[in-house]
């Protein structure tokens, strides 16, 4: 059974990871308005992800025999000055994100949850490769820099991306 504190916290990452869907999809949404949809495709891509990693929340929630609940998302922003901060964006949400983790393993850890503990490892792994990914396309956009035809040959590249859904919830 999750202690209380435990299962609090396990509650407020679960709507963290829909706002960051929700987040995700406005930028999505964003792309769709420059008409750059290789990019509004990699978004809707990370939405899913980040309604994925949702699910795991509320699927462990429930394997502890601890109880949903469900809360207010705040509204995310709709409006960036260009593709490379949103990226930017992206990727100082993702260190946000890897700090959040980081607190609910101290949490864990401090509760001598040893099961929440090690359900979090993954996503302690999975955070690394947020991070790499968006700083790359950072990376990448600040090399492409004003150049419209680099910045295109980059939306098609990123288009390519499809989610791939788990094949267990363990996963
Ligand atoms: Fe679920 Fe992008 O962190």
């Amino acid at each position: 059974m999750l202690k209380k504190t435990m299962q609090d916290a396990l509650n407020a990452q679960m709507n963290a990871e829909i706002y960051s869907a929700y987040l995700y999809v406005s930028m999505s949404a964003y792309f769709e308005s420059l008409n750059l949809k290789g990019f509004a495709s990699w978004m809707r891509v990370q939405a899913q992800e980040e309604m994925m990693h949702a699910m795991k929340f509320y699927d462990y929630i429930l394997e502890r025999g601890g109880r949903v609940m469900m809360a207010a998302i705040d509204a995310p922003p709709t409006d960036w000055d260009s593709p490379l901060a949103v990226f930017t964006n992206t990727y100082e949400h993702e260190q946000k994100v890897t700090a959040l983790i980081h607190t609910l393993v101290d949490l864990a850890v401090k509760e001598k949850d040893h099961a929440t503990s090690n359900f979090l490892q993954w996503f302690v792994g999975e955070q690394v490769e947020e991070e790499s990914s968006a700083d790359a396309i950072v990376q990448q956009m600040k090399l492409a820099g004003e150049a419209p035809h680099a910045l295109f040959m980059l939306d098609k590249e990123y288009g390519q991306r499809i989610f791939q859904p788990p094949t267990s919830s363990k996963e």
